[in-house]
C-alpha cells in the first residue's frame, strides 16, 4: 500500500513544473497518500530537505497551476552520483553519494521518488531504480530532447515565447532593413529553433542537427533582397555550428566537471556578424535566453503536465516503478527508464552529446524538417 512518496524537481525550470506537481498531488489526495517535495531537486535528497505538500487551503500546492518556476525549488548541477564536494583541505572533490540518498529514503519511509527532469534527471533516476528505489520520471526540458516521449513538458511555452519575439523581430527588421537573428535554447536539439521559425515566419534556422555554411545562409537573404525584401529574420539554436567549425562555449562552468557544465552562448552573435559582412545588410543579435523557461505556462504546457503528473501519481498507485511518464502517437504511455537512457548504462556517467547519451534529436526525415524546407526556410544547408 502506497503512503508516502515526494517530488523531486530537477534541471533547468521550464514552465509546467508545479502543473506537474499539482497533478500528482490532487491524484495522490484522491487516493490518500502523502505527498512531499525535495526542496531543489537532487540536492534535498541528499540533503534529506523537504516539505509536506497539499491542496488543501493554505497548503503549499494550492493555487499553483499557472505559476511558472517550481515551488520546490530545482537544481542545475547535482548529480548526486559524482557529487562536488569540498575536503578539509579545502580541495574540491566530486564523490559518489548517492548511498546517502538511498538511506534518506529508507529512513523516512518514502515509498516513490518522482523525478522531474531531462535526461541526465532521468539517468540518475534509473541509477537510483538500480539501488532499488522505487521512481518514476517525468519528462522535463524546453529542449525537448528526453528519449521515448515526443514532448516533453515546458517545451511548447518555449516555442510559444520564442514566436511572439520573432513576430516583434520582424516588424523591427523590416522598418529598419536590417537582419534580425534570434538566438534560442537548445543545446544538442534543434526542437526549439526549428518549431519557432515555421510557427514566427523566419527564413532560416540553424539546429544543431544540421551544421550550416553561412554562404548558403547569405545566399537566402541575398535572394530575398532580389525579390525587393531588404530584411531577414534568423533563428539560431545556441547549440548550432557551422561546417568544419565548433559550437560556442561562453564559459566552463566548474571547469566542466559535475553534470553537463558548458554553458553556450555565443553563437547569434557570431552568425549576425558574418551575415552582416557577407550581405551588406546591418544585422542585430536578440539572446531570448531565459524568457524561454520563466513565467506562466501556455494552455498546451498545462494540459500536459497535467496528464503527466495524473499519469505518474498512477503508476505508483499500480506498483509500476522504474518507469518514464510519456507520450507515444500522441497518447499518454509509460516506458521502462532503462530504455531511456539506452545505452549510457555506467551508473553516475552523466553527460549531455556524449556518444552513450540518449538524446532525442532532430532527424533530417522529421516533419518539422520537411515543412520547414517547403516552405523555403533556408537551414544553413
Ligand atoms: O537544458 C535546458 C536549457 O534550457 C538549455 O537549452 C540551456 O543550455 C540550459 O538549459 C541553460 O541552463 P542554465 O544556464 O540554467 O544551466
Amino acid at each position: 500500500m502506497l503512503k508516502k512518496v515526494a517530488i523531486l524537481a530537477n534541471g533547468g525550470d521550464v514552465a509546467g513544473f508545479n502543473a506537474v506537481i499539482r497533478g500528482i498531488v490532487k491524484t495522490a489526495e484522491n487516493n490518500g497518500v502523502d505527498v512531499y517535495g525535495f526542496i531543489d531537486g537532487y540536492n534535498g535528497l541528499l540533503k534529506n530537505n523537504y516539505v509536506s505538500l497539499s491542496t488543501a487551503e493554505d497548503g503549499r500546492a494550492e493555487g499553483i497551476l499557472h505559476k511558472g518556476g517550481s515551488i520546490i525549488g530545482s537544481s542545475t548541477n547535482a548529480n548526486v552520483f559524482n557529487y562536488k564536494v569540498v575536503n578539509e583541505n579545502g580541495e574540491v572533490e566530486y564523490k559518489d553519494l548517492s548511498d546517502v540518498c538511498v538511506q534518506n529514503i529508507k529512513d523516512d519511509k518514502f515509498d516513490c521518488i518522482f523525478t522531474l527532469g531531462g535526461d541526465g534527471t532521468q539517468k540518475s533516476a534509473r541509477d537510483f531504480a538500480t539501488k532499488g528505489v522505487n521512481v518514476i520520471g517525468v519528462p522535463k526540458t524546453i529542449d525537448n530532447d528526453v528519449a521515448c516521449t515526443e514532448i516533453t513538458f515546458g517545451y511548447n511555452t518555449a516555442v510559444s515565447v520564442a514566436m511572439e519575439a520573432l513576430d516583434r523581430l520582424h516588424t523591427t527588421g523590416e522598418t529598419h532593413h536590417r537582419i534580425m537573428v534570434l538566438e534560442v535554447m537548445g543545446r544538442y536539439a534543434g526542437w526549439i529553433a526549428l518549431e519557432a521559425a515555421i510557427a514566427g515566419g523566419a527564413d532560416v534556422a540553424l539546429i544543431p542537427e544540421i551544421p550550416y555554411d553561412i554562404n548558403r545562409v547569405a545566399e537566402k537573404i541575398r535572394n530575398r533582397q532580389k525579390r525587393g525584401k531588404n530584411f531577414s529574420v534568423v533563428v539560431v539554436a545556441e547549440g548550432a555550428k557551422p561546417k568544419d567549425g565548433e559550437i560556442v562555449v561562453k564559459n566552463k562552468r566548474e571547469n566542466g566537471e559535475g553534470v553537463d557544465n558548458n554553458k553556450l552562448g555565443g553563437i547569434g552573435e557570431v552568425v549576425a556578424k558574418e551575415l552582416e559582412e557577407i550581405t551588406g545588410l546591418e544585422a542585430r543579435n536578440t539572446t531570448l535566453g531565459y524568457m524561454q523557461r520563466g513565467g506562466t505556462p501556455t494552455a498546451y504546457d498545462r494540459v500536459l503536465s497535467t496528464k503527466y503528473g495524473t499519469k505518474a501519481m498512477q503508476l505508483a498507485l499500480e506498483g509500476k516503478f522504474g518507469r518514464l511518464t510519456v507520450i507515444k502517437n500522441g497518447r499518454l504511455d509509460d516506458v521502462s527508464l532503462e530504455d531511456v537512457v539506452g545505452n549510457n548504462t555506467k551508473i553516475g556517467a552523466v553527460s549531455g552529446n556524449t556518444k552513450e547519451s540518449n538524446i532525442r534529436k532532430v532527424t533530417l526525415d522529421h516533419d518539422l524538417v520537411k515543412t520547414a524546407r517547403s516552405i523555403g526556410i533556408n537551414l544553413g544547408d
